[in-house]
């Protein structure tokens, strides 16, 4: 393994991401809705340095084994709160291909939301299939598997403070 991203810079990229939605978000409270279990951590971190009221709330996808997309997405545990006319902000991990972002942008509109905002602690620009924008990113990194503050390897390494890729 090697770190590709440290807890320093993860430490300061998650201040900027919070101050950018505190602004874009000022005199509102948007539920935060978790993708479980990837972004458990990242959460925690960014809801903590947001400067306005916020819910949070969570849901669970699954399409990856080891690490390889397995190309359909199940939904294991949807959300509790009810988003009709509410701002909803998706915290994700990490977009990879593209295909849970896709799947979970189209289950939470048809709730009719207020708004709805997807933010990306990792992005893999390059690789992933989209059709619409990324609302706010950490980083974007090239199509390599990461482990490390919340993200896995068969559910081991989440607990790493920095980010590292795995090589062959
Ligand atoms: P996508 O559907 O291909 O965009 O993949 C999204 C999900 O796959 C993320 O929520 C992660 O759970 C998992 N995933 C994708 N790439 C990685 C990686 O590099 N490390 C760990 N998990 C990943």
């Amino acid at each position: 393994m090697k770190e590709l991203i440290s807890e320093k810079q993860i430490k300061s990229r998650v201040k900027e991401l919070a101050k950018e939605i505190s602004d874009k978000y000022r005199g509102k409270t948007p539920i935060l809705i978790g993708v479980l279990n990837g972004s458990f951590i990242f959460l925690a971190d960014l809801v903590r340095e947001l400067t306005i009221e916020c819910e949070v709330d969570f849901i669970k996808i699954s399409s990856y084994e080891g690490t390889r997309s397995v190309g359909t997405v199940h939904l294991l545990k949807d959300i509790s709160a009810d988003i009709t006319g509410r701002d909803i902000i998706i915290i994700e991990d990490i977009i990879d291909s593209g295909l849970t972002m896709n799947f979970l942008k189209t289950r939470l509109e048809g709730a009719n939301p207020a708004s709805l905002a997807i933010t990306t602690l990792l992005f893999k620009k390059e690789v992933a299939r989209l059709n619409f924008m990324i609302d706010f990113v950490g980083f974007e990194i090239s199509s390599e598997y990461v482990v490390g503050y919340g993200l896995d390897l068969n559910q081991k390494k989440r607990n790493l403070k920095s980010i590292f890729r795995i090589e062959q």
